[in-house]
């Protein structure tokens, strides 16, 4: 069988994205089902009619929901988002067991195909949160940093993001970690240029790595620039993007791997430290809410849930 990707996980930035997260209402789990099996049909549907759009969008399940709707058999990392702590800072999982994440170009179709999936779902899902972001000025985080720089280019896109032949099963489905990070601006905007660029281990503006003998270990580049044991450079496709109101501003990070151990060993990096004890001073402007971590699968595994 061959098993096709969700589109929501490999094309470029976008200048629009929602993410959904729902618990799922567990007497209607059969309509959640046949909501899976159609979800591939509606999306077509719908980036069809608005070609303009760009429109593309990735459903995922977390550990606690796959085996209600498959229990033969589990993604092999399908597991909890960690659990990490330092002095100040701990990250930790939080509710969302079904997440939607839509892409495009256009707000309006964003809208539209978030709608219709939630109709599709007929009352079996439970929203936790919805949070609509925009693309800042040239693909600027709030603190006005660039972020994406360094996420992986052309085939090393797919390569990086999607489950390969060492879990048959679930191939081409990927690996998806959110968390909804609340900035305090006041106090980024308090230090000057160069203590914000220490921070990232990037230029500001021209936006150009610092060299690497003169980034800090505790730079946010720093720690989550790490290697295999072969010294391969570990790395996970990121669609992070802000969102904001005048109350409260921030990012929803959002990665696609093909195992979430990359990630969680970046999460660890930045919050533990290496052995020194040098942890990621970007959190000391941010906190992070939210903690998720789902699998996106293969369109095959949707179809299959059809009756
Ligand atoms: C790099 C922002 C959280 C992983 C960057 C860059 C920025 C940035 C501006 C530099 C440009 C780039 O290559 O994208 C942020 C903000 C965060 C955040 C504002 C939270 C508020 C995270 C988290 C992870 C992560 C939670 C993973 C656990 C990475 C990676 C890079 C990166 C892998 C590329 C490092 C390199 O190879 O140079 N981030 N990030 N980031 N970030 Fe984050």
């Amino acid at each position: 069988m061959t098993h096709a990707f969700q589109t929501g996980i490999i094309p470029e930035a976008s200048s629009d994205a929602l993410f959904v997260t729902f618990n799922l209402v567990r007497d209607r789990v059969a309509q959640a089902k046949q909501a899976l099996a159609a979800s591939t049909g509606i999306i077509q549907a719908i980036e069809q009619q608005f070609p303009d759009a760009s429109l593309c969008a990735s459903i995922g399940l977390n550990h606690a929901v796959w085996p209600l709707f498959d229990d033969a058999k589990q993604p092999s990392g399908l597991a909890p988002f960690p659990h990490f702590k330092n002095q100040s800072v701990e990250v930790n999982e939080t509710a969302g067991e079904l997440v939607f994440h839509i892409r495009s170009m256009r707000r309006d179709v964003t809208f539209q195909l978030a709608n219709a999936l939630y109709q599709a779902f007929d009352q079996s899902l439970e929203i936790v949160e919805e949070v609509s972001c925009f693309k800042y000025l040239d693909n600027r985080d709030l603190t006005g940093f660039v972020d994406g720089t360094e996420n992986p280019e052309g085939e090393q896109r797919q390569q990086v993001a999607l489950v390969g032949k060492e879990d048959p099963d679930f191939e081409h489905g990927s690996y998806l970690n959110l968390m909804r990070f609340v900035h305090d601006l006041e106090k980024w905007e308090h230090q000057d240029l160069k203590s914000q660029e220490d921070v990232y281990g990037r230029t500001k503006y021209a936006n150009e790595e610092y060299p690497s003998a003169q980034k800090s270990p505790h730079a946010h580049t720093k720690r989550t620039s790490l290697k295999d044991a072969n010294g391969q450079s570990l790395e996970i496709l990121r669609h992070s993007m802000p969102f904001a109101s005048l109350t409260e501003k921030g990012l929803m990070f959002a990665s696609y791997s093909k195992t979430p151990s990359v990630f969680n060993l970046m999460l660890e990096s930045m919050i533990k430290g290496d052995e020194e004890g040098h942890t990621d001073h970007l959190m000391t402007f941010t906190t992070a809410h939210t903690g998720n971590a789902f699998f996106i699968p293969p369109t095959s595994w949707l179809a299959s849930l059809a009756d």
